[in-house]
């Protein structure tokens, strides 16, 4: 499979009054054409900085990129001027957030900011782009587009601005969306909506995505393979039925049984891992998940652990895995939960390796 994104050890911090914070601690993954990843983690883990930062869209300063590379298509993004990214965030990755007040220009029709990149990235001419607007927005659930067309962010609802965002970012059929929590605030069906709808671009437009989420039922729904972070790092990493039907770190066991799914109603069941994350300003040495993990070892408070293979496509950063560690088992809620979750889902088809 070719890559279409692969991001090498990086590094980013911000500096505030309290010290550096160091938000992304050498994270690494890639992302295959027309592949979708999930990034997983509790608040504060680091998804969306490690997105924005591939977009080159953390404040800088505070923040800083120490170290790293982001290679997309090709060419590392680290070392592009801001006027070469402008050009690529409008064209080849467009992204999603959490608040589309941040991406929609309030001062500017949203008819024309989708017209926008139509007319300049795709050629289109003024006539056709206006069409394809209001498709686009008709697409996205709007309804009236052709009313809509010619309305300003601030006319439009919570929702439907979320939408009019999702809009523009697929105008130019970008190689990769960037998805941060963009179905949160949206209720559930046209939550669904939206997701058909990115699935069906991905299908057409072999678009990459990379998506970030606390739902699970979308992770099973719209992911390939799953990156779960915390405290700045990438902790386990795999495909969809690995990190669900095989996780091996604590972490991540913590996580599934804390994580809701929109599509089950288990919510009451749901655990949230005890304890806190650490403080970034001041990351522990060892594993950083140490003091709130109930099977850590003497080792894990003092050395970091590697990166574990389990298969081609699966590692989790844990001593646990070490050939010498004692075998431990997810405890019993956490086995319950992914017991349930496999029968909400399709069984995987999962090849293990001789044990
Ligand atoms: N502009 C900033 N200045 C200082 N610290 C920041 C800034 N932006 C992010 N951080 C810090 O970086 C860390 C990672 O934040 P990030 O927003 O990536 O978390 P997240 O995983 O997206 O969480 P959530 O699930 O709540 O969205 C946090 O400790 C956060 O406080
Ligand atoms: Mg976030």
């Amino acid at each position: 499979m070719e890559k279409l994104l692969e991001v090498k050890n990086l590094e980013v911090s911000f500096q505030t009054y309290g010290g550096e914070v160091q938000a992304v601690r050498g994270v690494s993954f890639h992302v295959n054409k027309g592949e979708t990843l999930a990034i997983v983690g509790e608040s504060g883990s680091g998804k969306s900085v490690t997105s924005q930062t591939i977009m080159r869209l953390i404040p800088t300063p505070p923040g800083k990129i120490k170290n790293g590379q982001i290679i997309f298509d090709g060419e590392d993004l680290v070392k592009k001027t801001d006027k070469e990214m402008e050009q690529i965030r409008g064209k080849d990755i467009g992204m999603i957030f959490q608040d589309p007040m941040t991406s929609l220009n309030p001062t500017m029709k949203v008819g024309k900011q989708i017209m926008e990149v139509l007319t300049k990235h795709q050629k289109m001419d003024k006539s056709a782009a206006k069409e394809r607007a209001i498709e686009l927005l008709r697409l996205v659930g709007i309804p009236m587009p052709e009313k809509r067309v010619n309305q300003y962010p601030h006319e439009f609802s919570g929702g439907m601005r979320q939408r009019a965002m999702i809009a523009v970012a697929l105008a130019s059929n970008p190689k990769l969306l960037i998805a941060d929590e963009p179905t949160t605030a949206l209720d559930v069906t046209i939550q669904a909506q939206i997701l058909e709808l990115m699935k069906d671009l991905q299908k057409k437009m072999g678009t990459s995505i990379i998506f970030i989420t606390h739902d699970l039922g979308v992770v099973a729904n719209m992911a390939d393979r799953v990156a779960v972070m915390y405290a700045g790092k990438i902790v386990e990493m795999g495909t969809v039925d690995e990190i669900f039907y095989d996780p091996r770190h604590p972490y991540t066991w913590g996580l599934l049984a804390s994580m809701p799914s929109l599509d089950s109603d288990d919510k009451k069941e749901l655990a949230a891992i005890p304890g806190s994350p650490p403080d970034l300003t001041n990351p522990p040495k060892g594993d950083a998940f140490a003091p709130r993990n109930p099977y850590a070892m003497k080792i894990d408070f003092e050395l970091e652990p590697p990166m574990f293979k389990i298969s081609d496509t699966h590692y989790a950063a844990t001593w646990l895995l070490h050939p010498d560690a004692p075998k431990v088992e997810p405890p019993e809620a956490v086995k319950k939960r992914l017991r349930k979750l496999s029968s909400n889902y399709p069984q995987p088809i999962i090849v293990k390796e001789s044990e």
